[in-house]
């Protein structure tokens, strides 16, 4: 006999307990069906007696499947929420996190107080930060990434929102031909020997998105000195927790006037903040 929604949704939730925590696994058999399904959970409520269609099953499976060995929701689906829009994701770009968010925000902030009318974002991956500026900003928006593969997949989340943005594959700012204005990146910052604890999730995310040498610092430092050699009137950075200190000490000694770190919602060092 068919399963009901109800039914279906249940089994799923324990599938998924037997390798995530209980409560990730309830939460996830609720998005599964939201966003792989398209089935939301009011409509879920409503119809939580109806009958499934049996051809759901195999579908469930195979995402179960592909969750089981660590995949990420987010690859499994294709496309992952930045700030309400829907951006394509693949294994060659990061998923977005929500920390980032911070970093946009202040972004605009800083811009705003700056009177910027451009932007560059260092590192666009899958073009969450330089296509949320564009679409909220009058700014001109260029960004640089240096994966060919990562920078299709930002052109095509640009095309598809509506967004106007120069994107440009290379090293950092090397292939900006010229003023940078308002300088913004969430760059690679986790310390390679920080790799063997990190969830196993991020082993399906790009090494190339992740490490940074010199204890996750090296990408960091090396843009604050190119913005500041381009006369950036600020440069706003993600960091890893426990970073401001160092960056802060390191983003004075590059000629930088003022240093500062904004926290996230656990209280960790998350933003820096340079200004000229
Ligand atoms: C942490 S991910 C962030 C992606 C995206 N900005 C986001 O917030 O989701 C860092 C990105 O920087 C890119 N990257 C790494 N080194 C780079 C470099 N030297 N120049 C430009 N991009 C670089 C990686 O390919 C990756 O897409």
């Amino acid at each position: 006999m068919a399963r009901t929604y109800q039914q279906l949704r249940l089994a799923l939730a324990s599938t998924l307990a037997v390798f995530l925590e209980p409560e990730e696994a309830q939460a996830e058999s609720v998005r599964w069906f939201e966003e792989g399904l398209a089935l939301s959970r009011a409509w879920l409520l409503a119809n939580a007696a109806e009958s499934a269609p049996e051809a759901l099953q195999p579908t469930l499976d195979a995402w179960v499947q592909r969750r089981r060995t660590g995949e990420p929701w987010a690859y499994i689906l294709g496309w992952s929420l930045f700030r309400d829009r829907r951006f394509e994701v693949t294994r060659d770009t990061l998923i977005p996190r929500p920390e980032t968010e911070l970093l946009v925000e202040a972004a605009l902030d800083v811009g705003r107080r700056l009177q910027v009318d451009r932007c560059v974002d260092v590192g666009t991956g899958s073009g969450i930060i330089a296509i949320s500026l564009a679409l909220e900003t009058e700014w001109q928006v260029t960004a640089t990434e240096l994966s060919a593969s990562a920078l299709q997949v930002a052109r095509r989340n640009a095309v598809a929102l509506g967004a106007e943005v120069g994107f440009l594959h290379g090293d950092l700012l090397e292939p900006l031909p010229g003023p940078t204005g308002l300088v913004v990146a969430n760059l690679p910052y986790v310390d390679p020997a920080d790799a063997p604890l990190l969830q196993r999730e991020l082993a399906f995310e790009p090494a190339a998105a992740l490490f940074a040498h010199d204890a996750g610092l090296a990408l960091s430092e090396a843009l604050l000195i190119q913005a500041r050699a381009r006369q950036a009137p600020a440069c706003l950075l993600e960091i890893g927790a426990g970073q401001g200190g160092e960056l802060c000490r390191r983003t004075l000694r590059t000629g930088w006037k003022k240093a500062m770190i904004h926290q996230d919602f656990a209280g960790h060092d998350r933003i820096l903040v340079a200004l000229a």
